[in-house]
C-alpha cells in the first residue's frame, strides 16, 4: 500500500515535471519565432554619429580598409555599399558568421564592437566620396 502510493508520487512528480518542460518548450519556441520576426540588425535602427564614427574607424578600421575606405589587396572597398548592406555586413562578421577566406581577420576586429558603434561607423563610410 505504501508502496503503491510512492510509486503514485513519484509518477505525479514526474507528470510535474513533464508539464513543467513542456511549457518551457513552448516559451522557448515563441522566442525563437520572435527572434526570426526581428533579425534586421538592431543596428540599423539607430541613428549614426559620423564624428563619433570617424574616430572608430581609424582606430579599428584604417589599418586594413584604408583611411577612404576604398580597400587594398585582400581587403575589400566599403565606400559604394547603401549602409544597411554594410551593417548588416558588420553585424553578421560580429556574430561569427564565415564570408571569406579572411574572415578571422575582419571578425576578430568588430567582435567587441556595440550595435551604436556600428551605426556610427557606417554613417562615417558611406559620408566619403566613392570615386
Ligand atoms: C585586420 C584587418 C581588418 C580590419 C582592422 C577591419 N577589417 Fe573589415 N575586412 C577585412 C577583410 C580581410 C575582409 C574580407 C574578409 C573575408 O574574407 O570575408 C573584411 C570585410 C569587411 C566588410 C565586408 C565587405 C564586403 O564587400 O562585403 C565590411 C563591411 C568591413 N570589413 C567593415 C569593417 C569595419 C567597419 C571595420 C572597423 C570597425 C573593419 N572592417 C576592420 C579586414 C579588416
Amino acid at each position: 500500500m505504501l508502496f503503491r502510493a510512492l510509486l503514485g508520487a513519484f509518477f505525479g512528480a514526474l507528470c510535474l515535471a513533464g508539464a513543467a518542460w513542456a511549457a518551457e518548450e513552448t516559451s522557448s519556441q515563441d522566442a525563437a519565432s520572435e527572434e526570426v520576426a526581428t533579425a534586421e540588425p538592431a543596428a540599423a535602427a539607430l541613428p549614426g554619429d559620423a564624428a563619433a564614427g570617424k574616430k572608430l574607424y581609424r582606430r579599428n578600421c584604417r589599418a586594413c580598409h584604408g583611411a577612404t575606405a576604398k580597400g587594398a589587396s585582400s581587403y575589400p572597398k566599403l565606400v559604394g555599399h547603401p549602409a544597411a548592406y554594410l551593417i548588416d555586413k558588420v553585424v553578421r562578421y560580429r556574430e561569427g558568421e564565415k564570408f571569406g577566406p579572411n574572415t578571422p581577420l575582419m571578425a576578430q576586429r568588430v567582435k567587441k564592437l556595440s550595435d551604436q558603434d556600428i551605426a556610427n561607423v557606417t554613417a562615417f563610410i558611406i559620408s566619403l566620396p566613392d570615386d
